[in-house]
């Protein structure tokens, strides 16, 4: 029933790369797939097209939530970086010609060879070859270019505990008086969309919170933050004074005839605004001043979601390429930076709002290259299955190799229920991942980690725990994402980039520089096999101190309550090498600075 004219004729671009001597590919998130690109000779190309797909397929090429055209490749000697900077549909045809080998014809050693071909439907051939050699240095290239990773405020590097819903102003009291009765630590509870008045984003459901301002403040006593979902779409409402406004002050995007646009979503009828005009944006971004936004204060942070955008009666679920824009520019050309800018705008507000005096915390599911620079994206509506905690990891890694650091997944999975060995592991892994919150669907069970008897109970508190023990050393990794580029989660080649046997782990991989994380994604296990590369190098068990030489896979036990295994590299074989004094220096550092500044640490110190 769509039917797409192409007013302005029908368009593409492409680009053919050789990239000699390489046949280890990565990037292109986002996509429900392993770490390492496949060929897709055989198959589907890499799509790149921002889409809301609920409980999406796994080992997939298609279009996911967000999208960084940026393909790394990596061989021992070079880490390069292929950036195609284009926001129009994108496919990426990828074909590793051959192996290394002996041509016997030729009588010379031939070299791998990958071959890439990208092709956009619309805009302007601009790409980027950036060339390392080091991965540390295509990290910070990559970083000129589309920007840093905002450093995140200190509790957004804490435990977020989410549900949709938390109903009303005593259910969110319960469960956050639940978490102290229980010695579990966390720092930020969330609300999803039906807090609000009839999914009016801004507003408040007057009988379930007629109090917001009193419910953040008792929450903001034990230095605790409240989220809040803002979506992209505005209720057709001529009686809602926010939608004339944006209405008057043509925020909206048009359709192809030139009238508002309207699709339907969350509160039926709805419009989409135009976050690619800067008045849009400026506007939006004063509708989170404390004066205008009604109930808020300044602990309320914020969740941009269904930003692809979602448009459940639009083609793929996403609103029509021929709408229109500011400027007269077809959605088919900015498709892909539709939610990058609303999550900029949202950022925006939170700066303004506090006079540029506080770092913001806004996440968004839609993304685009540079959206490191905003805040923090997660990977949607997974499900509640084993196979969805393992693609946890290379989903998150592609997106780290990206640029995209501040990252999660749905702790327990959003879709259906964990059983209880799941949802423990789902924690034990998501307290090694950089944006650690628990989330799940209106269907499913409540899930608050005491609701499972005592064993649950305690094992992830220790969890948590051990997130919040780690924290100086997570705000440190991010400071140095901040300032070179450098994710903190890292495939494990980032860090040993001449280990061939590297080259393929997507289900361990580094936290900064120091260690080493292999999450159990298996039910019923006893034992784990970890990689710990390099001969030479000594590995310590974070928990037992026992040492072991690299350069091997050792078979390590396991029970419920074995935090996936981590253990702490030293160089050298060093144990006070100058490296770790440095880590351990910065750590110490950084762990004075927040004991003076940060909220966080009063409510975790634990019995
Ligand atoms: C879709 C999001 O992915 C999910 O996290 C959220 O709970 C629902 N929308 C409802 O807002």
């Amino acid at each position: 029933q769509f039917v797409d004219i192409k007013a302005n004729g029908p368009s593409s671009i492409g680009s053919d790369l050789c990239l000699h001597g390489f046949s280890h590919v990565y990037g292109l998130p986002e996509h429900a797939d392993g770490l390492q690109l496949r060929d897709t000779r055989d198959g589907e190309p890499y799509r790149l097209y921002n889409l809301d797909v609920f409980a999406y397929d796994l080992y997939s090429r298609l279009g996911l939530y967000g999208s960084v055209p940026l393909l790394v490749a990596h061989k021992p000697d070079r880490t390069l970086g292929v950036f195609w900077l284009n926001s129009s549909e994108t496919f990426v045809n990828y074909g590793s010609l051959t192996e290394y080998g002996y041509n016997v014809l030729k009588r010379r050693r031939v070299e791998p060879q990958t071959d890439v071909h990208w092709l956009s439907e619309s805009g302007v051939i601009d790409c980027v070859v950036l060339l390392g050699p080091s991965p540390q240095q295509l990290f910070t290239q990559y970083a000129q270019l589309t920007g840093y990773q905002a450093l995140p405020p200190l509790f957004a590097l804490g435990y977020h505990q989410c549900r949709w819903n938390y109903d009303d102003e005593a259910d969110v009291k319960a469960v956050d008086a639940g978490f102290d009765r229980h010695g579990i630590p966390y720092d930020v509870i969330w609300l999803d969309i039906e807090h609000t008045d009839g999914k009016r984003y801004f507003t408040w459901d007057a009988a379930l919170f007629p109090e917001p301002a009193g419910l953040q403040r008792h929450l903001e006593e034990k230095k605790r933050k409240l989220v809040v979902i803002s979506d992209p779409h505005i209720k057709v409402d001529p009686d809602w004074s926010l939608y004339c406004e944006a209405r008057d002050g043509r925020h909206f995007v048009k359709n192809r005839q030139g009238q508002i646009y309207q699709g339907s979503c969350w509160p039926g009828e709805s419009s989409y605004l135009d976050f690619s005009s800067s008045d849009t944006r400026a506007w939006y971004s004063r509708c989170f001043g404390l004066d205008k936004y009604k109930g808020s204060t300044p602990s309320l942070f914020v969740w941009n979601d269904m930003n692809e955008p979602s448009v459940f009666d639009g083609p793929e679920q996403t609103m029509p390429k021929d709408a229109v824009h500011y400027g007269g520019w077809e959605h088919r050309e900015l498709h892909n930076l539709y939610g990058f800018y609303q999550h900029m705008a949202t950022v925006e507000g939170l700066i303004t709002r506090s006079g540029g005096l506080e770092r913001p915390f806004v996440l968004s599911r839609s993304f685009f290259a540079g959206s490191q620079r905003l805040g923090a994206i997660w990977t949607g509506d997974n499900v509640a299955s084993w196979e969805y905690l393992r693609i946890s990891i290379p989903m998150l890694l592609s997106l780290s190799v990206a640029g995209i650091a501040f990252c999660g997944a749905d702790v327990g999975g959003f879709v259906q229920d964990p059983e209880p060995e799941l949802l423990v592991r789902w924690y034990q892994a998501g307290a090694l991942q950089p944006f650690f919150r628990g989330h799940s669907a209106k269907e499913t069970k409540r899930r608050e980690p005491w609701l499972f008897g005592e064993e649950v109970t305690a094992v992830i508190r220790t969890v948590i725990q051990q997130r919040y023990c780690l924290l100086p050393y997570w705000y440190t990794v991010f400071h140095q994402a901040h300032t070179s580029g450098l994710p903190p989660l890292r495939p494990l080649w980032v860090e040993f980039p001449r280990e061939q046997s590297t080259f393929t782990v997507d289900n361990q991989y580094m936290i900064g520089g120091a260690l080493l994380a292999c999450p159990v994604t298996e039910a019923g296990v006893q034992e784990v096999r970890v990689l710990i590369p390099e001969s030479g190098e000594v590995w310590y068990d974070v928990h037992s101190a026992k040492a072991y030489n690299g350069g091997k896979t050792l078979s390590l036990p396991v029970t419920l309550d074995t935090v996936s295994v981590c253990l702490d590299s030293h160089s050298n074989g060093y144990f006070m090498s100058k490296y770790i004094m440095e880590e351990t220096f910065i750590f110490i550092g950084v762990f004075s600075v927040l004991v003076s500044h940060c909220q966080t640490y009063p409510h975790i110190a634990v019995e």
